[in-house]
């Protein structure tokens, strides 16, 4: 039977999961995967978190040296999160010919390919199915469930943070204020929750993705990236009435005039499985040219389901003799090659807050037909005393004419404010 010895970096939440799943499973694993993995030693500074988990004081090393010069390790797993000292520890950990297994997004999404740089020189594995959407085995299936196919474009909901508020806010009529809150108070967002509800975890998320869908390096410089922090439950609950459900969506499309990756809220169809991916769940949609569309759904964080990837790989890697590395198409300094999109054509939904007169209507739209914006639908609602509310969809459209006419827009007397402009997806 194969056998192979595991060192842990990190025992926080998910450094926990991946201990409690390798130990408890372990006979489970042999029989059922011809497997024999044993946890060797783990890196971390608080020992009593390590004893607390049943870990024997001699099996905590106190340095990295100490774990990578370690004989009968073969597989490193880094859940420590972060670049620094996630870089160096998972740098030498390769440089010794170690495989590593990595939940690290921002780690991965920012240095791939000097890492798989240093992996390739020592023939050793580098795995990260834990680093985007944590239990969902979105990676092996991109990698190895996905090609007969030329992936068209990759739609999901890759941060649990940020869905779980906006279905709060869908539900609830909270503000994103209130929703935050409480997702603090559950665990799910961050004392600091700038990472999630900036965008930034999606945008790590949808980089790499992106890059393994297209085959093409997408470095997070060519992702645009717009959070959740200016949703206002007012747009919610006016997309809700018109048959719309708001998420941020981490959008991937690889057409004729260029890769397209972008990371902001949109309003998709209620009918749309992804609109009925709700709470901290996340799900992945892609297309195929083969297969057509699939969806993946499930668990993006937490002990045990970022665990389950984590293992997944160290299986992987323990059955394996032999690895493979990514062959992207582009530079993989850079992007010089790959043409990406930079003026999205999308629908929008704007709401704006206008003068309650006649001929406001009639000069909205005159605006919009002299900038060859089209509209597809107009819903006027009345607001406090000489006030409306108008909100317009327009047809697919080009954004820098829809920058073009909010710029006029606001400019317009009757037009009190431009109150939200969010793009939409069907
Ligand atoms: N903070 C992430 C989320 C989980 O809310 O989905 C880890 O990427």
């Amino acid at each position: 039977m194969k056998k192979a010895g595991v060192a842990i970096l990190g025992l926080g939440v998910v450094g926990g999961g991946t201990y409690q799943i390798l130990t408890e499973k372990k006979e489970y694993f042999k029989k059922t995967q011809g497997v024999d993995i044993t946890v060797e030693c783990v890196l971390e500074k608080n020992v009593d978190r390590a004893l607390s988990l049943g870990i024997e004081r001699s099996a905590v090393a106190s340095s990295i040296e100490e774990v990578v010069s370690n004989p009968n390790v073969d597989i490193v797993v880094e859940v420590i999160g972060g670049v620094e000292p996630a870089k160096t520890f998972v740098t030498k950990a390769l440089k010794s010919g170690k495989t590593v297994v990595t939940s690290n997004k921002e780690l991965f999404a920012k240095h791939w390919t000097e890492l798989e740089a240093e992996a390739k020189k020592m023939n050793a594995g580098l795995f990260f199915e834990a680093s985007c959407v944590g239990g969902v085995p979105i990676i092996r299936t991109l990698q190895e469930g996905m090609q007969a196919n030329k992936i068209l474009s990759i739609k999901g909901i890759i941060n649990g943070t940020t869905n779980y508020i906006l279905t709060k806010m869908a539900n609830e009529g909270s503000s994103y204020e209130e929703a935050l809150k409480e997702a603090q108070r559950l665990g799910y967002a961050e004392f600091n929750p700038t990472a999630d509800v900036e965008g930034f975890d999606a945008t790590y998320k949808l980089s790499i993705l992106s890059s393994l869908a297209f085959n093409k390096k997408i470095c997070i410089e060519n992702v645009y990236r717009e959070g959740i922090t200016a949703v206002d439950k007012e747009d919610i609950a006016y997309g809700k009435e018109m048959g719309y459900t708001l998420k941020l969506l981490g959008i991937g499309k690889d057409t004729e005039s260029g890769v397209e990756v972008r990371v902001h809220p949109t309003f998709i169809k209620n009918s749309d499985p992804l609109a009925s991916v709700n709470d901290s769940f996340n799900a992945v949609h892609l297309v195929g040219d083969a297969v057509g569309e699939i969806m993946l759904y499930g668990r993006g964080a937490g002990a045990l389901p970022t665990g389950s990837a984590i293992v997944s790989d160290v299986i992987f890697a323990a059955k394996h003799d032999r690895y493979f590395y990514t062959n992207f198409e582009n530079n993989k300094k850079g992007n010089k090659q790959t043409k990406f999109v930079g003026d999205f054509t999308s629908k929008y939904y704007i709401r704006l807050s206008v003068a309650d007169k006649a001929g406001v209507l009639a000069k909205i739209s005159g605006l919009f037909a002299k900038n060859n914006l089209s509209i597809q639908e107009v819903r006027q609602v009345a607001g406090s005393e000489g006030e409306a509310q108008i909100i317009i969809v327009t047809h697919l459209c080009s954004e820098s004419l829809v920058k073009k006419t909010l710029e006029k827009l606001k400019t317009t007397a009757e037009v009190f404010a431009v109150k939200g402009t969010i793009r939409m997806e069907d």
